[in-house]
């Protein structure tokens, strides 16, 4: 495995990393614990949940599982999404931030978060409002480091410019969408992230498992798979995309790799990718995401997946 300083921190994240929204959901606690267990065998520490995944249990289950591991791993956990009825229960405010920070902490199981992120901005609340009280739990040693996701270019250099004029910590990662598929975030995002040394952590990496090569034209979903049913299959499961991984899955036969090992190593051709958290059902699935790790992308390989990609 490899590692990347994460932003403008000391910490050291593996390249790739694992998503966690299937856990507690799709997956129960048994297959979490093979999961979890294969993912830090594979040298991968970086761990990706929120405090809304699952309804709480994907954090419950890795508290409880990475009990006696918990300095194995680099937890990284989310606030912001709805999590109850009422005005306050969702948000950026410091006081859904300060109500929610010591729930992740007990369903963790550990005094301490990692990485703790905003997971959507919050335009109803002042950005100093969200970075003081993000700096008080820094300071109070609840959060190591922080970071937000969703986040318009805008918005992220606004919470930029906030934190170095107050004297505030300031955010080490952003995690937008991003993948072989959707690139939105090239345009703005990166050159910010680049200029600030901010480390994206993308999500929907795999395209929610389309950029695996497991679903093909013409042939039904795999059973049991996330896009077999239900509404993520209407958006995901496009005709145009399907003809694309086609062609990608040729290129990357060619130079003797999958397309699940392309799309994260693609991914990590970019200078402020820092790590690809990769979502798993399956010890198998971390194995096969794990070996991307060793492909890096030459800047002709990557040269020419770019133009497969500007011509779809
Ligand atoms: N910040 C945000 O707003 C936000 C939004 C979405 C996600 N996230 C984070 O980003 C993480 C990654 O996104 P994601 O998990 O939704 O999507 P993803 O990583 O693009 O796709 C994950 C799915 O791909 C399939 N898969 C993974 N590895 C595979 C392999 N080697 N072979 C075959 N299939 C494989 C699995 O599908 P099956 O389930 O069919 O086995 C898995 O559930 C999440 O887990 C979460 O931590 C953040």
């Amino acid at each position: 495995m490899q590692y990347r300083k994460l932003g403008n921190s000391g910490l050291e994240v593996s390249v790739v990393g694992l998503g966690t929204n299937n856990f507690g959901g799709r997956i129960d606690y048994e297959q979490t614990v093979k999961v979890l267990n294969q993912t830090l065998d594979e040298g991968i520490n970086f761990i990706d949940t929120a405090n809304s995944y699952g309804k709480g249990l994907s954090e419950e289950f890795i508290g409880k599982a990475l009990k006696k591991k918990r300095h194995d791993a680099i937890i990284a956990t989310k606030v912001a999404s709805q999590v109850g009825e009422g005005p306050n229960q969702r948000g950026a405010s410091r006081k859904h931030i300060m109500d929610q920070i010591d729930k992740s902490l007990m369903r963790l199981q550990t005094d301490y978060i990692d990485l703790y992120q905003i997971h959507f901005p919050d335009p109803e609340t002042p950005i100093d409002e969200t970075l003081s009280a993000l700096d008080d739990l820094v300071h109070a040693g609840k959060v190591r480091y922080i970071g937000s996701s969703n986040y318009a270019a805008w918005q992220l250099c606004e919470a930029v410019l906030t934190s170095q004029n107050q004297h505030l910590t300031q955010f080490v990662s952003e995690q937008p969408e991003f993948s072989m598929i959707e690139r939105k975030v090239a345009k703005e995002l990166l050159p910010l992230c680049d200029k600030y040394n901010i480390s994206v952590i993308p999500y929907f990496p795999l395209y929610s498992g389309l950029l695996t090569g497991k679903y093909q034209k013409g042939k039904p979903a795999p059973e049991g798979t996330r896009l077999s049913a239900g509404p993520m299959a209407t958006r995901f499961l496009r005709q145009d995309y399907l003809d694309l991984v086609d062609q990608l899955q040729n290129w990357a036969t060619q130079h003797d790799h999958s397309i699940g090992e392309l799309a994260i190593s693609w991914l990590l051709a970019h200078r402020s990718v820092g790590s690809v958290i990769a979502g798993a059902t399956k010890p198998e699935q971390v194995i096969a995401n794990a070996k991307a790790s060793d492909w890096q992308l030459t800047e002709s390989e990557k040269k020419e997946v770019d133009d497969i990609l500007e011509n779809y």
